[in-house]
């Protein structure tokens, strides 16, 4: 249709044209005894005869078919999975309504697909949640070597040998202590995924820790994250790298948020000692602490949460080239930018 009218655009210019052109000839012949007039005459007839049609096709092109075109492209994309509004056009009329619609209809669908991820999400979470708590495959093999103390202590405490009595007892309470508190991580979670403003959410666990002889700098990226997230099982993953940079820290800790492909990406980053070779490969086991009266769960349980979360941690170096410390990086997934 409009295709048409931009057709008739040319045609019924060019008709006028040709009226015009009869019209000039008339002239033509009236004004042949006074030549200026009947110059300036036909100059002006012949400027605005081929002025109308090219504003006209100008106009219908800008106005009608550029948008249309737009909406055809942004159609066949959202075919392929990449849902995008559109510029709504200054001018009401019925290209802006069928834009204005179009927008609406985008609108609806990107709330449904959040919907629809943060379900899926939450579904999945809850699922992972009970089968850890039923297979607990780590903490069974972390319970290994102490089950085979015990076995010797109880040989020993058998045989008389008071010593190794003592000591099975006090090794049985430690063991009943670390399940116990191993269970109690997952047990009557509740997770809820909503969207999360990662800036936020990283500043406030900063300002809660309270360091008075470390020094934590943040620097927010200025266009905020949000992330698809459980807050809870994300703040305590980032409490543990906080806690643990915090810990292992001259003077100074390094956080920084950005985004890297549809992904969000935290680092945190201390001047401490960072971490011996021999070391890298244990960080993240169960129980695994270098620490005195420390629980070795912290990176255990953060890489965890950040997994079910859809996400990742890392070690990102043992030893930071510019810091000389331990950093690690908490990988999430982002959500869309919507305009
Ligand atoms: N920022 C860090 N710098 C140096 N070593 C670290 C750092 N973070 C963690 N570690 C090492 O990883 C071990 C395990 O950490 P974690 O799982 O949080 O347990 P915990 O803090 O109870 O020891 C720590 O005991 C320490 O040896
Ligand atoms: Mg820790």
């Amino acid at each position: 249709m409009f295709r048409r009218s931009l057709t008739l655009s040319l045609i019924l210019p060019l008709s006028l044209m040709l009226l015009a052109l009869m019209v000039v000839v008339s002239i033509d012949r009236a004004f042949a005894r006074v030549p200026e007039f009947r110059l300036i005459t036909i100059g002006l007839i012949g400027l605005l005869v081929a002025w109308i049609p090219i504003t006209l096709y100008f106009m219908i092109r800008r106005r009608i078919l550029s948008p249309l075109r737009e909406l055809r492209q942004k159609f066949q994309r959202a075919g392929k999975d990449r849902l995008e509004g559109m510029t709504q056009p200054a001018a009401r009329d019925e290209i802006s309504d069928v834009v204005g619609g179009y927008n609406q209809m985008v609108n609806a669908l990107q709330g449904e697909r959040q919907e629809r991820q943060r379900l899926e999400r939450e579904r999945l979470l809850q699922s992972q949640m009970v089968a850890l708590g039923i297979q607990a495959d780590g903490l069974v093999h972390e319970l290994a070597s102490p089950l085979s103390a015990l076995s010797t202590l109880a040989k020993l405490a058998a045989e008389g040998d008071a010593e190794s009595a003592k000591l099975m007892a006090s090794e049985t309470k430690n063991l009943a202590e670390r399940m116990k508190r191993f269970m109690a991580l997952f047990r009557d979670r509740k997770v809820a995924v909503r969207p999360v403003m990662l800036n936020t959410l990283v500043s406030d666990r900063i300002h809660l820790l309270n360091h008075s002889q470390v020094s934590f700098v943040f620097d927010p990226p200025a266009d905020p994250i949000e992330v698809l997230s459980d807050e809870v099982l994300l703040a305590e993953a980032l409490d543990n790298l906080l806690k643990n940079a915090g810990r292992h820290a001259r003077a100074k800790v390094t956080v920084t948020a950005e985004r890297n492909e549809g992904t969000a990406v935290v680092t945190v980053t201390d001047d401490g000692p960072g971490i011996q070779a021999g070391l890298v490969d244990k960080l993240f086991r169960p129980f695994f602490t270098t620490a005195e009266g420390g629980h070795g769960l912290g990176l255990f349980v953060s890489r965890l949460w950040a997994q079910a979360l859809g996400g990742q941690l890392d070690l990102a170096s043992p030893r930071h080239p510019a810091l000389g410390g331990a950093s690690f990086r908490l990988i999430l997934p982002a959500t869309r930018v919507q305009e």
